[in-house]
């Protein structure tokens, strides 16, 4: 007892206070693992809501955190594309995104974190000359400075983000960093997990409650992604905006896995 208290607290306090530095590979390997696992189940769920939100993605595309399923698998036509720019920091995702895109005729090169001059073209299956570039950066919108590589294909008509802003470290900023990104006129199309809206279901606060009490631990094992965030408030709130349309998504059952990720979507344009 006397050894936990002096050695393996303190110790496992440290650990995951300075989680980013020492524990990120290895809490990049288990989300890879358990997401690819749900992935199927969760692509099979939201597949109506993502072909109705990325039919159209406009010329210059940047999408944040795609996993190994870049959203424009769903777009109903994707020759219009000149730049697609996606931020992944987790690079356990990149040999299936590569060849994901390389399906849908866009090869993938990739810039790794803090050398944004040199990129490694490692597309798995496409090759022909006609294939688009989609450039992977190594990197988020949670610091001040933004990638030279995103920053370099900005303005963009569209940025995307599915599922991520529950697991970036500075969501404002994020989200201040994409709606500077986007041109005026240019939307922000999003698809996210949020904690319960208890303005709207007030016989939902149990639910947001226990979204809260268990963020933790679910945010330590899963990616950074936390249960009981107001994202859906939070991009209404913001100035910057002409126009912002979010829904809430009716899952088809009532299980306890939907009521622990209400979801939500829609989209904001750039005033
Ligand atoms: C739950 S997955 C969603 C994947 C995909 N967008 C989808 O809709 O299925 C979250 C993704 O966001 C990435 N991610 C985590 N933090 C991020 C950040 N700060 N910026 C960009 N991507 C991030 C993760 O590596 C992961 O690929």
């Amino acid at each position: 007892m006397l050894f936990w208290t002096i050695v393996i607290v303190p110790l496992l306090a440290i650990i995951l206070h300075t989680q980013t530095n020492y524990l990120k590979p290895l809490q990049d390997l288990v989300f890879v693992t358990i997401y690819k696992r749900l992935l199927p189940g969760q692509e099979e769920g939201l597949a109506e809501v993502k072909t109705s939100l990325f039919q159209d993605l406009g010329n210059r595309v940047l999408e944040l955190g795609p996993g190994p399923v870049p959203a424009l698998t769903y777009a109903k036509d994707t020759s219009d594309v000149e730049a697609y720019v996606v931020l992944e920091p987790n690079s356990h995702m990149y040999s299936d995104l590569a060849d994901v895109a390389a399906k849908y005729g866009f090869m993938a090169s990739f810039v790794p974190a803090l050398d944004t001059a040199n990129s490694d073209s490692r597309n798995a299956a496409a090759g022909e000359d006609q294939a688009r570039p989609l450039t992977v950066v190594e990197g988020t919108l949670d610091s001040n400075a933004v990638p030279l590589a995103v920053s370099a294909n900005a303005p963009y008509d569209t940025v995307i983000s599915s599922l991520v802003l529950c697991s970036v470290r500075d969501m404002q900023r994020t989200l201040d960093h994409i709606q500077s990104l986007l041109k005026p006129g240019g939307r922000f199309i999003f698809l996210e997990h949020v904690r319960h809206n208890t303005r709207r279901q007030p016989n939902k606060a149990w639910w947001a409650r226990f979204q809260s009490a268990i963020s933790p631990v679910w945010s330590f094992f899963l990616g950074n992604c936390h249960l009981d965030r107001p994202t859906d408030v939070v991009i209404q709130n913001m100035n910057g905006w002409s126009e912002v349309d979010v829904k809430y998504h009716k899952p088809k059952s009532n299980t306890m896995w939907n009521s622990l990720i209400p979801m939500v979507y829609g989209y904001a344009i750039k005033a």
